[in-house]
């Protein structure tokens, strides 16, 4: 029995190292995927904000009647012109001319909270993670994509946000002091010998123009977009999990009867 309970957890360890994850600072999304209606305001957001540039053609409109809307719901609100219901979220843009315009092509996002480490969470901080930066092609930089090509599209609603940077001095690629003014970081970095940089990180954001919406609720539109791309990316995910717990269950009595059936077998022979 002993190795029996060893094999089971051995089983399920690769599920307890998934749920962690690690690398850059990320702000929480706390997404509820069974919050039907933050993945409706999330996709009519997604359409009205960002479809202008991005698809999310892996999916089709019809999808959204498993999350509580019904047919005409989604020609009235999510359908701009008049397609099918079938039809799959595509967009007139090409790629290619987004990448002319913003160096970078717009890429689909229907599997992006997949894709990116963190995925909810991450798409969430990179929605609140826009400050101004005159440098930038679009004016904006972004604090978990660096030199990114995407203008902050919801700049009316959020407001502007102006960076406070500080200047690491680094070694090893470790940060090992920090200040506020460059000089003196540099100073410090020039005493301690050439292998010594200087990095300029963004501290924090401080909001400097106020948008219509107050941060309480842009934070709630990021958290909606982050629950609607996260739903999209895998919308069996409810589902899968609801059944796993089934099956994990399934194998656990299973595994007890097969071990009765063992002892009965075996009773005879010993
Ligand atoms: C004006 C065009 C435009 C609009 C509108 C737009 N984006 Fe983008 N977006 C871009 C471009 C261009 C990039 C690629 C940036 C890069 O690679 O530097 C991008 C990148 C992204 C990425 C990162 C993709 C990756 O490679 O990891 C996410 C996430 C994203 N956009 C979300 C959104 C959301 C959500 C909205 C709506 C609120 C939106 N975008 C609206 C142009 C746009």
């Amino acid at each position: 029995m002993k190795k029996l309970i060893a094999v089971i957890t051995l089983a399920l360890m690769p599920l307890a190292g998934m749920a962690s994850s690690g690398g850059t600072h990320l702000e929480k999304a706390n997404i509820d995927l069974n919050n039907e209606a933050a993945i409706q305001r999330g996709a009519k957001m997604f359409v009205n904000y960002c479809m202008g540039c991005h698809s999310n053609k892996y999916v089709r409109y019809k999808l959204f009647t498993n999350v509580g809307l019904s047919e005409d719901d989604i020609k009235d609100n999510l359908m701009l012109g008049d397609g099918k219901i079938g039809d799959l979220m595509k967009i007139a843009m090409p790629e290619d001319d987004a990448a002319k315009w913003f160096g970078a092509p717009a890429p689909d996002l229907t599997l992006i909270a997949r894709i990116r480490h963190g995925g909810a969470d991450w798409i969430y901080s990179y929605l609140k993670g826009f400050y101004a930066d005159p440098t930038r092609p679009m004016g904006v930089n972004n604090t978990v994509f660096p030199n990114v090509g995407m203008p902050h599209v919801l700049w009316q609603l959020q407001g502007v946000q102006q960076p406070v940077y500080k200047y690491e001095v680094q070694h090893d690629g470790h940060a090992v002091e920090s200040f506020d003014a460059e000089p003196e970081a540099a100073a410090y970095a020039k005493e301690h010998g050439e292998t010594y940089r200087v990095e300029r990180v963004v501290e924090a954001l401080e909001m400097t123009e106020a948008g219509t919406l107050t941060p309480a609720e842009y934070d709630q539109v990021a958290r909606d977009l982050a629950t609607y791309l996260a739903y999209v990316s895998e919308p069996v995910k409810l589902e899968r999990q609801r059944m796993g717990v089934w099956v994990i269950l399934f194998l656990v009595v299973f595994s007890v009867i097969a071990y009765m059936m063992k002892k009965e077998w075996w009773k005879d022979i010993h």
